[in-house]
Parts: C-alpha cells; sequence; structure tokens
C-alpha cells in the first residue's frame, strides 16, 4: 500500500462505537494526507465521512495551496475523474469525463460546458500536527 494511502484515516466500522466519544469533536474531519505530501498539480480522492454513506472528494495542489472539491459534477451528480484518481487536463483544469466540462481548480468555478457559472462544493481544509484535515461540507 502507497504511503499516501496508509495516512488516509477512516474509522473501522466495528472501531465506530468506541471512537464516538473520542473523535465526537473530528467525526465530520478525515486526515487526507501530510503537508508536502503532494506536489503541485497533483490530485487525490478520499472519503468525506458525511451523514448517511461516505462522500468521495479529492484534494489538489494548486501552485503550493491545497483546495478541496466534492468529486460531484454541478451538471449532473457524477464523480469526475477520467481516469481513477486522474481530475486535471494539460492546462490545470478540473475536467468531468462525462460531457467535458472544465473547473478552475482554485475556485471551482465551471468556465465551460453545461454547468458553466456553477462550482464544485467545496471542502473546508485545514493543517494540524502536519496532517491536512478535511470537514465535511455544510452542503452535503
Ligand atoms: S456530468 Fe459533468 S459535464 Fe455533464
Amino acid at each position: 500500500m502507497p504511503s499516501s494511502e496508509r495516512e488516509i484515516h477512516w474509522p473501522a466500522r466495528r472501531a465506530r462505537a468506541r471512537q464516538i466519544a473520542i473523535v465526537e469533536q473530528s467525526a465530520r474531519e478525515v486526515v487526507v494526507g501530510a503537508v508536502g505530501d503532494l506536489p503541485p498539480g497533483a490530485t487525490r480522492k478520499f472519503l468525506l465521512p458525511a451523514a448517511g454513506e461516505p462522500v468521495e472528494a479529492f484534494v489538489v495542489n494548486v501552485d503550493g495551496t491545497l483546495r478541496a472539491w466534492v468529486n460531484r459534477c454541478r451538471h449532473v451528480p457524477l464523480t469526475m475523474d477520467w481516469v481513477e484518481n486522474r481530475f486535471l487536463d494539460d492546462r490545470g483544469f478540473i475536467v468531468c469525463a462525462t460531457h467535458g466540462a472544465r473547473y478552475r481548480p482554485d475556485t471551482g468555478e465551471c468556465v465551460g460546458g453545461p454547468p458553466i457559472g456553477r462550482r464544485l462544493i467545496g471542502v473546508p481544509l485545514r493543517v494540524e500536527d502536519g496532517r491536512v484535515l478535511a470537514t465535511v461540507p455544510d452542503e452535503l
């Protein structure tokens, strides 16, 4: 297993009941990796612990700044990676594999394709002890 996958924290179901009291404050957060793990232009998928069932999201390094988005196109709510875990075209836009919508990786705004003008659902990130944590957005 690559080291990047080992760092993704996802509590096992059997341990959930035991962990609720301990992680209640962070029940809507997940560790997506270590700071510095993701080089500029790279993307990495992770699962958000949303109510009901986990929701796929991804983090992208945009010129040294990490941004994260729910992996759900704003045209039709489908995942967007055109090859597993690949989101960016050669100009650095996030591209939806289904109908080719293009989104800015820094703002999530659609700049081409059917959902033009709409924005991806942003995932708040924060850094703690060298780890990058993602929070389930209120919109989910
Ligand atoms: S589903 Fe993404 S552009 Fe249509």
